[in-house]
């Protein structure tokens, strides 16, 4: 297939072109060495600058899992860049956020009740962060700031997330961070298999009920009165698609209440319907305080995310917030609720719902939960974890090298013509909602084949 925004002319590709931008998480001398330009996308598939067709296996960046190059979103975006293409995002409004707030709202779990709006997935893990600790302060409790993450928990790249983050890479190079402490992973050990969410106790050492209670291990040695929030994902994409044991979240949720600390799900990846629900909190049948969205929001077609808020959060601020002319928040981005970003999610939202999307997932993820633990055996392969449309597979490492094989292997995934996102030890897939049966198998079948032929 051709790119659909034919250029006329090839684009440059050469070392030197390429050198000026410093590229985000990319290897750029090996990038600059081997470009991959891509130049358009339409459906579940890209289009390389050579003209080649790739399966889109990670939805973007677990944005877009609508597909790309959407009409109806396409054009939402179109006209409100040429009607209202910015207002300014402090002390005016327009329409379209009031809208989105209120859409969004109805598709979150009771009691989740106000937006507050960000441009990313990162910028709402630290605006999550800050809403809990001024919180506390608002009702008196100021000594409550420490916040607590998880081992393997992203939360993105802003100092807040990587405090609480887990990937040590992340944020081991860049000194002292905001006060943290972390529970420990709820990844099973290799060679687990676990199909979905593993069970209770299914895998020794590996309790949900017990793994939770690590917190109270922490509450122990830093005081309640000091902890602020706990923040995790549902499920950790990041990180390899690692699930929790059922009875993790609900421990978890029944420890923060009873010792006041604001429970956060970050569900940049989780939320608008990878899972097969419109939220992570609504498919584990968990409430948080504070619920983080961003990327699939506006199907990865402008950047927006932002917080839910349960209304007494809200309430809070609002309560303590003295003259009404004074802000009761002193937070916020130039870029929250851009319009033209809430063009796109609203249209998104539309568009998840008429093409029944969050259905489309559940029906599907049988096949990809069979597909992909088909790959148990295969060479290299020391474990497979799924949930609704993702997966990861954990490579066994090259001595001194735990990262070289799966970055081997996606390169060689690209060259068969499929994108698949490597990172630490792991292979992770996230197909689009709208791939067919065959196209996931194809996927899941090039993947087979590519182990069976890496070194
Ligand atoms: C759970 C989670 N939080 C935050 C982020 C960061 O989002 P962004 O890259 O939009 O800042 C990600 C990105 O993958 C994520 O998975």
């Amino acid at each position: 297939m051709t790119s659909p925004h034919p250029q006329s002319a090839a684009p440059r590709q050469d070392a030197a072109w390429l050198d000026a931008h410093w590229m985000p998480y990319t290897g750029n001398r090996e990038f600059k060495a081997n470009p991959r330009l891509l130049t358009g996308a339409a459906g579940a598939y890209y289009t390389t600058a050579d003209g080649r067709r790739i399966f889109d296996g990670l939805s973007g960046l677990w944005c877009s899992g609508l597909g790309h190059g959407r009409r109806d979103i396409v054009d939402a975006v179109a006209r409100q860049a040429a009607t209202l293409d910015y207002s300014p995002a402090f002390q005016f409004g327009h329409p379209l956020s009031f809208e989105l707030a209120n859409r969004i709202v109805a598709r979150m779990p009771q009691g989740l009740t106000h937006v507050f709006f960000t441009g990313s997935g990162s910028e709402s893990a630290d605006t999550s962060l800050k809403m809990a600790r001024a919180y506390w302060r608002a009702k008196g409790r100021a000594s409550k700031t420490r916040l607590i993450g998880r081992v393997k928990g992203y939360h993105g790249v802003n100092f807040g997330g990587i405090s609480v983050g887990g990937i040590a890479a992340n944020r081991k190079l860049y000194g002292q961070g905001v006060e943290a402490d972390h529970l420990p992973h709820t990844q099973p050990p290799a060679g687990s298999f676990c199909r979905g969410m593993p069970p209770a106790d299914g895998v020794p050492g590996y309790a949900g009920a017990a793994l939770a209670d690590e917190l109270l291990r922490v509450i122990e040695l830093h005081d309640a009165s000091t902890i602020a929030a706990v923040i995790v994902e549902p499920f950790s994409g990041s990180a390899g698609v690692v699930i929790p044991p059922a009875g993790y979240l609900q421990r978890l949720r029944r420890i923060c209440t009873e010792h006041d600390i604001l429970l956060i799900f970050d569900e940049v990846i989780t939320g608008f319907g990878r899972c097969g629900d419109w939220t992570g909190a609504a498919a584990f049948g968990v409430t948080p305080d504070l619920l983080n969205f961003a990327k699939q929001v506006s199907n990865g077609v402008q950047p927006i995310g932002g917080v839910v808020a349960r209304r007494e959060i809200y309430d809070t601020y609002m309560a303590a917030g003295g003259p009404d002319y004074l802000l009761e928040f002193a937070h916020g981005y130039t870029y929250s609720a851009h319009p033209v970003a809430c063009a796109a999610a609203l249209a998104t939202l539309d568009a998840l719902e008429a093409d029944d999307a969050i259905a489309r997932v559940r029906a599907l993820a049988p096949h990809f939960e069979a597909a992909v633990h088909g790959l148990r055996g295969a060479r290299h392969v020391a474990d497979v974890r799924n949930f609704g449309l993702a997966a990861g597979l954990t490579i066994d490492a090259l001595p001194g090298e735990a990262a070289r094989r799966p970055y081997d292997i996606a390169m060689a995934m690209y060259r068969k013509g499929f994108y698949v996102r490597y990172g630490g030890d792991t292979i992770q897939l996230a197909p689009p909602f709208i791939s067919t049966q065959a196209e996931i198998d194809s996927l899941v079948s090039a993947l087979g084949d590519t182990l069976q032929h890496t070194a």
